[in-house]
């Protein structure tokens, strides 16, 4: 059940340079990767990232399936899960989705539904035993919808079911503000491109505060020296 009010931060990328650097930051609970985010990584073989990362960070990583049958996915499913206890196996938001869910809980792996676009698919994959499932928010803002108020709803249904341990994975961040706003409306992770959690940091008060400090501090120093000269 969603309680809301903590979230957890996750990378979204399946690049190794920028799991680590974020991972030595101290916020990172997990990472997400997914096919697009792999194609990225020209050469890269699937199985040496995945567990690459899983040695970078020590939480959730998930896998993406391409399959587009249960068979398939288990199957897949299956090999990921092999790979380290961390991984989670992801599947879409489909029947044949549901299916892969609820058979490889079966077999005690973990699974994130990943495409989620409306409430619905989020209730049927807690129900069919998923781990985690992970609505779009920035796609739904692509096309006018409000990613967020799908948050707040998937949220509420989940809290109003005791039986649902399923959380809530906020995708598709496209902006700091989007963390904020997921983290309000129940999410319990959100999944950040890099990018999106170095502007999370950035804020020009605190780069010219930095400058009048060091300004200040250099001036004081030039004092010191000058009057230590004269004495
Ligand atoms: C989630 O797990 C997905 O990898 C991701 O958030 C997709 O986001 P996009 O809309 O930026 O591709």
């Amino acid at each position: 059940m969603s309680l809301g009010g903590s979230v957890k931060i996750f990378l979204d990328t399946a690049n190794l340079r920028e799991i680590e650097e974020a991972a030595s930051w101290g916020v990172l609970s997990g990472v997400t990767t997914n096919p697009s985010l792999m194609a990225r990584e020209e050469g890269a073989d699937f199985q040496e990232t995945i567990q690459a990362i899983t040695r970078l960070v020590d939480g959730p990583i998930s896998a993406e399936t391409v399959s587009e049958d249960a068979d398939g996915m288990v199957k897949e499913g299956k090999t990921y899960a092999a790979w380290h206890p961390n991984v989670i196996v992801k599947v879409p938001a489909t029947l044949e989705g549901l299916k892969a869910v609820a058979r490889l809980k079966d077999e005690g792996i973990r699974t994130n539904v990943t495409l989620c676009f409306n409430a619905n698919q989020a209730l049927l994959a807690a129900r069919a035993g998923a781990f985690v499932v992970s609505p779009f928010v920035g796609r739904l803002d692509d096309i006018s919808e409000s990613g967020i108020e799908l948050i707040q709803e998937i949220a509420d249904v989940f809290a109003m079911d005791r039986e649902i341990e399923t959380q809530i994975l906020a995708a598709s961040i496209r902006h700091p503000r989007h963390i904020l706003e997921v983290a309000k409306a129940g999410a319990d992770i959100a999944t950040c491109p890099f990018k999106v959690l170095v502007q999370s940091m950035k804020h020009p008060l605190t780069d010219k505060g930095i400058d009048m400090f060091l300004d200040d501090w250099r001036r004081r120093e030039a004092v010191q020296v000058a009057s230590a000269g004269t004495s």
